[in-house]
């Protein structure tokens, strides 16, 4: 299997990127970048950071700096404005690709045998929005893709929508009823899956330097304002979902439901048959998510 991921790095992707980077099976062949949870220079510059932490020679392709039609919405409330919660990590080994998100998108799935490479989508779907658009072709030799998005019968977190797919609806309109073999993992699948203080001693425990960048990132991920105190678990581990299905699909329960994407990213009932995740097996994907990174 080959795998491309698209990602707006952000701590919940940072942790999906170090445990997807250890798999050999899931063969990560690239990174293709985004606005979304932070602006595209610094979602470009914290992948290459994790690809250097991972000791991984993954190229990182910048993509679109913007929502179709729309400016940026920036989530530095959770991830902080460097996107990674403050977690200092190495400074890059390389430097972003020239070649742009789409182009290696397309260039990669034209080279590669038809039906063999995989999107895992962490982030709004504007690259992959342009890709159906400007590369059909290429597109329609897309295996499966595996998206974090939306909001089933769980409340949004973007209003009645969830982040990814508000971000820039227009695109997940594109990508969502455009019949591809995709799974998408929503709130109602991740926000069952989360961490504890135990938790993060145990990655700790793993001895490994993916698995304590993954703590102090976890760390950085829960709930605690001037007001608030820290919170018993963490926020959910929306991104690192995606690989994980990839991996271990036996633990999420998964459904079909006929919806569509509203003029707000809000995923509301319709005419597109649609693979959703709607509960998880968390204790299980824990361990699964531990043992991925060296424990
Ligand atoms: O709603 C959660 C999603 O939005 C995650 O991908 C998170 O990283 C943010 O991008
Ligand atoms: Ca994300």
């Amino acid at each position: 299997m080959t795998a491309i991921i698209d990602t707006d790095p952000g701590i919940d992707d940072a942790i999906a990127i170090l445990y997807a980077l250890r798999q050999p099976d899931l063969g990560i062949a690239a990174m293709t970048t985004v606005a979304g949870n932070i602006g595209l220079s610094v979602t470009t510059a914290n992948a290459l950071r994790l690809a250097a932490l991972a000791g991984a020679p993954t190229p990182v392709h910048p993509g679109a700096a913007a929502p179709l039609g729309r400016e940026p919405r920036p989530e530095t409330g959770i991830h902080g404005n460097d996107g990674l919660g403050g977690v200092v990590l190495a400074d890059p080994d390389r430097s972003a690709e020239a070649e742009s998100a789409v182009d290696c998108l397309a260039r990669r799935l034209t080279e590669a045998p038809e039906n063999s490479v995989d999107l895992f989508c962490l982030a709004p779907l504007t690259n992959i929005a342009n890709l159906l658009t400007s590369a059909p072709a290429a597109a329609a030799r897309i295996r499966r893709v595996i998206a974090m998005g939306g909001a089933v019968e769980e409340p949004g977190n973007m209003g009645r929508a969830e982040f990814n797919l508000a971000h820039d609806p227009e695109a997940a309109a594109i990508v969502l009823h455009a019949g591809l073999d995709l799974t998408l993992i929503p709130l109602d699948a991740t926000r069952q899956f989360r961490a504890d203080a135990a938790y993060l001693d145990r990655l700790r425990a793993c001895g490994t330097l993916a698995a304590s960048t993954c703590a102090d990132l976890i760390d950085a991920y829960f709930v605690q304002t001037a007001h608030q105190a820290k919170g018993a678990e963490s926020r959910p581990l929306h991104d690192p979902c995606v690989p994980l299905f990839a991996r271990h699909p036996e633990l999420f329960r998964i459904e079909t439901r006929n919806l569509q994407v509203d003029h707000d990213g809000a995923l509301v009932p319709g005419p597109h048959p649609i693979r959703v995740a709607m509960g998880v097996e968390a204790d299980a994907l824990r361990a699964r998510l531990a043992e991925g990174l060296g424990g």
